[in-house]
This record gives structure tokens, C-alpha cells and sequence, in this order.
């Protein structure tokens, strides 16, 4: 077992490129998802520290608060709504850089400042979502929506 997952040093893809593997080897013979969810948004926070991680999945056509690391946050959003509900409707991934400018977005927290929105996607569906908050502006870009599209297949 990973006792010490933090990386602490290198740019962003470095991080990410070194977590990568430890991720998979936390979730590599363990077949419960709530599981593998909780260790994959603990491992996230708390390598890059960010406001809030975590995941929203798809229950009677909500997506439902499921494991998370941060603040208390909003446990239902509709299909089309928030960014959460709008990745899941565009089926892609969001980021967000100004929360203030993207019109619907739910506010859970009012340190949130940008959003990064990954769709986890099952035989053409999205069955759930990874959200990440940070209380930066402008804290995602391409660098995450690669890795963490890489991290959210490790959960298929
Ligand atoms: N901001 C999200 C809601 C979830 S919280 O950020 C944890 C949204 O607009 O969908």
C-alpha cells in the first residue's frame, strides 16, 4: 500500500505523470467503485492541494454527490445544469476559468473561483462525473483535462 503518495516537486504534467501509475496501482484488484473513487479524489487533493475534488454520479438522472475531499457542497444538479450538469449534457470535458463567467454555474462554494468538469463516459453514456474546484482563477488547462481523462478511464 502507498503510504506516502505526494509528489512533491516538477511541473504539473511531472506530478501528473508520476501519479498516474501510483493511482492505478491503489485502484489496480479493487472491483467497488465507491472505493476507487475515494482514493482517486484523496490522492488528487492531496497532491495538488486544490479547494475541492470529487465525484458526481449519474442516479435516476441526477448526477448524486458521491466521494469527495473539500467542503460540504450541493448534493444534487440536474442534467444541463451547473457545469457539472452541462459536461454531463455536452459529454465532454469543461474547463472553466472564471466560475462568474460561465451562466449557471451552481456556486457550493464562494472560495471557487475555476472548474475543471471530466465526464466519466460507459458504452456512449456518463454514468459520472469528476469536479475539481480551485480557488485560483484560470488553475486548469490542457495539461489536466489530459491526465484526468487518463485517471477517470482508470475507473472503468
Ligand atoms: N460548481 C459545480 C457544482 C458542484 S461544486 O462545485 C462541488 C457546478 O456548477 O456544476
Amino acid at each position: 500500500m502507498a503510504e506516502d503518495l505526494k509528489i512533491k516537486e516538477g511541473t504539473k504534467a511531472e506530478q501528473y505523470a508520476a501519479l498516474l501509475p501510483q493511482i492505478k496501482g491503489l485502484l489496480e484488484g479493487e472491483p467497488d467503485q465507491i472505493a476507487n473513487m475515494g482514493n482517486t479524489v484523496a490522492a488528487l487533493k492531496e497532491q495538488f492541494g486544490w479547494l475541492w475534488v470529487g465525484f458526481y454520479i449519474v442516479k435516476n438522472s441526477e448526477l448524486v454527490l458521491g466521494p469527495f475531499q473539500g467542503p460540504v457542497a450541493c448534493t444534487r444538479i440536474r442534467k444541463g445544469k451547473g457545469v457539472c450538469g452541462t459536461a454531463w449534457a455536452e459529454k465532454r470535458t469543461l474547463i472553466v476559468p472564471d466560475v462568474e463567467n460561465f451562466p449557471g454555474h451552481i456556486a457550493c462554494s464562494s472560495l471557487s473561483k475555476s472548474e475543471i468538469v471530466v465526464p466519466l463516459i460507459r458504452e456512449s453514456e456518463v454514468w459520472a462525473v469528476l469536479d475539481i474546484d480551485s480557488d485560483r482563477l484560470d488553475a486548469f488547462n490542457d495539461t489536466d483535462k489530459e491526465f484526468l481523462e487518463q485517471i477517470t478511464c482508470l475507473l472503468d
